[in-house]
């Protein structure tokens, strides 16, 4: 039986992992790549004042900006961040991010995105 012993955690974990994705982004995750990767630019509060924001020649807009943020699909935020910038019509010094995150990251950081707009 000790395949058994073996197999039936892994089978948890497999079941666990499952309705961890089925529950929508992993919100956690995605604000640590955010803090790590995003915040130079986009800044710890999403309003585009990160402390590289000022070299930028278009400041990254700002994210508590409910009503503009209403206009733009989830859609637009995601292919802007797997594509970069340019791909949307947006500054090209928006990175590409498709090497960086797979889709799943990529939807995690849309909604995290999301979470600066507080209603
Ligand atoms: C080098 C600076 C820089 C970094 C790093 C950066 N961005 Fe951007 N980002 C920008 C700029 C500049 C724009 C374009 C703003 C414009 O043209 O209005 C932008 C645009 C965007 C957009 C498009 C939405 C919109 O309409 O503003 C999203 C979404 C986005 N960034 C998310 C991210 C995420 C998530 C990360 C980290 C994985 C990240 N950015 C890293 C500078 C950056």
């Amino acid at each position: 039986m000790k395949i058994f012993g073996l197999a039936l955690p892994v089978l948890i974990l497999f079941a666990a992992g499952s309705v961890a994705r089925a529950a929508g982004p992993d919100l956690a995750e995605a604000k640590d790549n955010y803090m790590t990767f995003c915040v130079k630019c986009h800044g710890a509060t999403g309003q585009g004042n990160g402390p590289a924001a000022a070299t930028l020649h278009t400041k990254p807009r700002n994210y508590t900006d409910c009503a503009l943020m209403a206009k733009i699909p989830d859609d637009t935020l995601f292919k802007a961040i797997k594509d970069g910038g340019a791909s949307v019509g947006l500054s090209p010094e928006m990175p590409s991010w498709s090497k960086g995150f797979d889709d799943d990251e990529i939807r995690g950081l849309v909604a995290y995105v999301r979470t600066f707009c507080k209603k």
